[in-house]
């Protein structure tokens, strides 16, 4: 049986920060499924590459920019009539002892992870809400409730964009707009990549996590279609936590054959 509940064939879909990473797996997928889907990033040239190698349309953008986003939003509005799934994905991080950070690293930080989310979301939301329709899908953060040690900025960044979620869910609910987020645990990236290739951190990662692995970018395309799709019509301000299990419990090291 095809199943229409969870298609995503003919949305129009936008997707930041697609370069590389999670939002390109992301992007990638839903191109396979059948939509049309724009990735945004900063570079000119790997931006235009990933698209070609996906089959997404690209549109330089930094997030960072206010009017960056108002020209994408209007480029891509223009170009295609609507966007049905809008997946922010853009994110950045340093991570540092609290009191060594600068206002220039905070400002990096929140400007991308932060405050262009919210621009792009509400430009996006405008349009949706003038359509009564639309899903907005927010990647947050395992941070998204407590703190991992050494991303203060980071991690305020990603509880915010969980509050974003929450709020826009609120007043979008009752004329037709979703809004989402997912919080993926710990995935192998080239954001993430050298902390995770220390054994020391490998092996923390693992056997905290009930799945025993690290997650990869694929792991994360089930909630991104089911959240974009018909099967999540009754589904708003909700976090959905793809993490291995990793906060489900605290896997203290008892011997339990003792
Ligand atoms: P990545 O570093 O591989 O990819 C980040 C993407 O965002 C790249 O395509 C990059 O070009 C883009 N980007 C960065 N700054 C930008 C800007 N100013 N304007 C436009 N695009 C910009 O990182 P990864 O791991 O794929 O992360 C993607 C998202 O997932 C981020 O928001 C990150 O915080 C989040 N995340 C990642 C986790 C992980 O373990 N990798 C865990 C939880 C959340």
């Amino acid at each position: 049986m095809k199943d229409e509940l969870f298609s995503v064939a003919g949305q129009v879909v936008l997707v930041s920060g697609a370069s590389r990473g999670i939002g390109r797996a992301l992007a990638e997928a839903f191109v396979r499924r059948g939509a049309t889907v724009v990735i945004t990033g900063r570079e000119r040239a790997t931006l235009e590459a990933a698209a070609k190698e996906i089959g997404a349309k690209p549109v330089v953008c930094d997030i960072a920019d206010a009017s960056a986003i108002e020209r994408l939003v209007k480029g891509v509005l223009g170009e295609h009539g609507r966007v049905d799934t809008l997946l922010n994905v853009a994110g950045v991080n340093r991570r540092k002892r609290v009191e060594k950070y600068t206002e220039a690293d905070y400002d990096f930080i929140v400007d991308v992870n932060m405050k262009g989310p919210f621009l792009l979301s509400t430009a996006v939301g405008r349009a949706m809400l003038e359509r009564g329709k639309g899903s907005q899908i927010n990647i947050t953060s395992l941070n998204n409730d407590k703190p991992l040690r050494g991303v203060a900025p980071y991690a305020m960044s990603k509880a915010g964009m969980g509050q974003m979620t929450r709020a826009l869910a609120l007043e979008w609910g009752p004329r037709g707009v979703r809004v989402n987020s997912i919080a993926p645990g710990f995935i192998l990236t080239d954001l993430t990549q050298k902390l995770w290739s220390q054994p020391v951190m490998k092996d923390w990662g693992v056997s905290n996590t009930p799945l025993r692995r690290l997650g990869e970018p694929k792991d994360l395309i089930g909630a991104a279609v089911f959240l974009a799709s018909e099967a999540a019509a009754f589904m708003t301000g909700q976090a959905l936590f793809v993490d291995g299990g990793f906060l489900s419990g605290y896997a203290w090291p008892i011997d339990l054959d003792a």
